[in-house]
């Protein structure tokens, strides 16, 4: 994608709407010589935020355009671009129905290109910085105090809550901020050599697919998502982060070593168990766009595993077959000892993928007897040839990953709702809370046909040895502790189409929503705050437990002046019209 650089000409077009009487928003009273100060603090890297399609408004028969409809889907290249995200109506005003989307099933259509449809600005900011130094993020924090502009911090734009966007703002742009290197020795900063551990160090734009390359090369494992355009230290990192691994090694937050980050104050700080201890907790797990900027950080790496694998899958079961209850009745009933053994993974209603570092080949066929006898079971007496049944041995994590990704790919492009949930291992602990639990994410999973099991909470971890040194090494962490009990985090979704109306859209937050009041009325109030329910009550409490006090208390040390805020977010100021996109 092209970008358009803040000009002089630009420039003196702002000037003109700084005079209109009915703009008198920050963004348009702000003097031109405002932001060419900025301009020149940030050697020139501010440029304005151009929506994805825009190209095709201005003309449809374009090679921007037929680029940008080649690309509409690409999740890598929506990364890559600072106007786009991957759910759609994070580029949009939900509120004014203001927008400049394609249609996502059908890039190439006509319709939402022609008049009267035009493109609009929506929630993508209309100027960001591309981040490169420390000074640039002091810059527009002090730019952002005077001109009361609201700031940004986005990075892949994979946030289901809008978090990296608002409307009539600066952003700043984490994403090429790409450096990653290996330290067998890593001693944080002011610390003993005593803490010595091997460390990955990243930019804070590096994604999961660029660090798994990186580890498989180094022989090493690092613990991340299962997407591989998501932040390794952004949003994910700073908000938990969980994956196939997590059951056994932990949560994203449990394994960092040190942050670098810039504080509204504009200093450049270190944060580690040594040093900034507070702003240690808060960024594990208090959630990304808080507390301040991230600009690298450093993750545990563990030796490289060889990883046990199970992955069953059926076709889309038809209305009518039992397959997704009798899947979930096996999982269920298996849980809490596949979980012991270090199973981590996810499920749907027609799929099954376990993986686990810790144990052999043989304990794994052992182990996974009920699934497989299972699976084998359906497929015959359904005849179903296209049913796969695969248990095999990966030699490290990336080429596992290699593998996954290859056959499970993310919605992108899109405009959805999701909600989450964590189910608690008291949720498995006689065979009528078993029943009641099957019950639930059969009904949820009926309501919206995309139930996601994600096996991932840190159970194991959070019991055994390896994690009593990595915790003697760090203080807490600030997720909620409902996390250290849970066997699943369970997500819904529902999503709606390009030219939806707003009561459409918001019939499908509703929906995603009801489907998982049947998991609420039988866990405890928590869930996943980077992928929980834009609506979610009790948030506060919800996504950081007993946490949240402390939290509120570091925010408001760290940001008094609210320049940095979120949807959902510790702290947040809910009438900033930042959040007035929101439906
Ligand atoms: C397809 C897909 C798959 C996913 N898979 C997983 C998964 O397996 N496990 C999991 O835990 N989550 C997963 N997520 C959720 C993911 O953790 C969140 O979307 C997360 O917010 C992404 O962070 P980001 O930095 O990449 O994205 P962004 O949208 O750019 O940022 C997200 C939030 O972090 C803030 N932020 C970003 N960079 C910084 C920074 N440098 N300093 C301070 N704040 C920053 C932003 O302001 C925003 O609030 C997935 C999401 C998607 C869309
Ligand atoms: C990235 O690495 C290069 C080479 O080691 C170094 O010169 C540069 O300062 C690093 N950039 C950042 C932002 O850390
Ligand atoms: C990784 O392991 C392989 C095989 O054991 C070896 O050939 C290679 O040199 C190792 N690479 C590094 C960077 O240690
Ligand atoms: C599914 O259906 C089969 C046969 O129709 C039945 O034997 C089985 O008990 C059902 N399973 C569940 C979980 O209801
Ligand atoms: C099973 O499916 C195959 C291929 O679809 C078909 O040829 C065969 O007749 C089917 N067998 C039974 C018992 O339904
Ligand atoms: C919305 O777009 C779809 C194509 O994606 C089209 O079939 C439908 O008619 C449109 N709806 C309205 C109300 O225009």
């Amino acid at each position: 994608m092209s970008l358009a650089l803040l000009t002089v000409a630009s420039v003196s077009v702002l000037s003109a709407l700084a005079k209109s009487p009915a703009q008198r928003d920050p963004l348009s009273s702000t003097s031109p010589e405002a932001w060419e100060h900025l301009r020149r603090k940030v050697d020139g890297r501010l440029y304005a935020g151009v929506p994805f399609a825009q190209q095709c408004f201005d003309d449809s028969t374009s090679e921007a355009c037929l680029v940008a409809r080649r690309a509409y889907l690409d999740e890598t290249s929506r990364s890559n671009t600072f106007g786009a995200y991957i759910n759609t109506q994070w580029e949009t005003c939900q509120t004014t129905a203001e927008q400049c989307l394609l249609d996502f099933t059908d890039p190439n259509s006509a319709l939402p290109t022609s008049p009267p449809n035009k493109c609009s600005q929506g929630s993508i900011s209309n100027y960001y910085i591309d981040v490169r130094l420390p000074q640039d993020i002091s810059a527009a924090f002090a730019f952002s105090r005077r001109t009361a502009v609201p700031l940004v911090v986005k990075n892949t734009g994979h946030d289901y809550k809008g978090r990296s966007s608002a409307p009539r703002s600066l952003a700043l742009w984490t994403h090429n901020l790409r450096n990653i290197t290996f330290n067998p020795n890593f001693v944080p900063s002011g610390c003993s050599k005593q803490r010595s551990s091997p460390g990955v160090t990243v930019g804070a734009g590096v994604m999961w697919g660029e660090a798994y390359a990186f580890a498989e090369a180094h022989n090493i494992t690092v613990v991340g998502g299962s997407d591989k355009n998501v932040g390794v230290a952004g949003g994910w990192l700073q908000g938990g982060g969980h994956g196939a691994l997590s059951n056994s090694m932990g949560l994203g937050v449990d394994r960092v070593l040190e942050f670098k980050i810039v504080t509204p104050d504009g200093k450049f700080r270190t944060v580690n168990a040594c040093q900034n201890e507070d702003l240690f907790f808060a960024l594990r797990g208090g959630g990304g766009g808080t507390f301040g900027v991230v600009t690298e950080a450093t993750i545990l790496a563990s030796p490289q595993v060889t990883l046990q694998a199970v992955v069953v899958s059926f076709p889309r079961p038809t209305p009518g077959s039992n397959i997704t209850q009798e899947l979930f009745s096996i999982i269920v009933a298996n849980s809490i000892r596949w979980a012991d053994e270090g199973w981590g993974g996810l499920a749907n209603g027609f799929t099954a993928i376990y993986v686990n570092p810790l144990i052999s080949q043989a304990k794994a066929a052992e182990s996974m007897k009920p699934l497989i006898d299972f699976a084998n079971r359906v497929k015959s007496e359904n005849n179903m040839t296209s049913a796969r049944i695969v248990a095999t041995e990966f030699p490290s994590w990336g080429q596992f990953f290699n593998f996954f990704a290859n056959g499970f790919v993310a919605a992108v492009g899109q405009s959805l709702a999701l909600t989450s949930r964590l189910v608690n291992q008291d949720n498995f602990a006689t065979a009528h809370k078993q029943q009641q639990l099957i019950n639930a994410l059969t009904a949820a999973n009926a309501e919206t046909q995309s139930l996601i099991i994600l096996i991932s909470p840190p159970h194991r971890f959070s019991r055994r040895g390896e994690a009593k040194k990595i915790k003697a090494n760090n203080a807490i962490t600030s997720v909620t502790p409902m996390w250290r009990e849970s066997i699943y985090h369970i997500t819904t979704v529902s999503p709606w189409n390009w030219n939806a109306t707003t009561f459409e859209k918001k019939a499908q937050y509703q929906r995603a929503s009801t489907a998982m009041d049947h998991l609420r009325r039988i866990t405890p109030d928590a869930s996943y705050v980077n992928e929980a329910d834009v609506h979610e009550s009790n948030h506060e409490s919800a996504f950081w437990g007993h946490n949240f006090k402390e939290l509120l208390r570091i925010k408001k040390k760290y940001d008094p002046e609210h320049l940095l805020d979120c949807w959902h977010c510790v702290g947040w100021n809910q009438q900033s019209p930042r959040f007035s996109c929101y439906i």
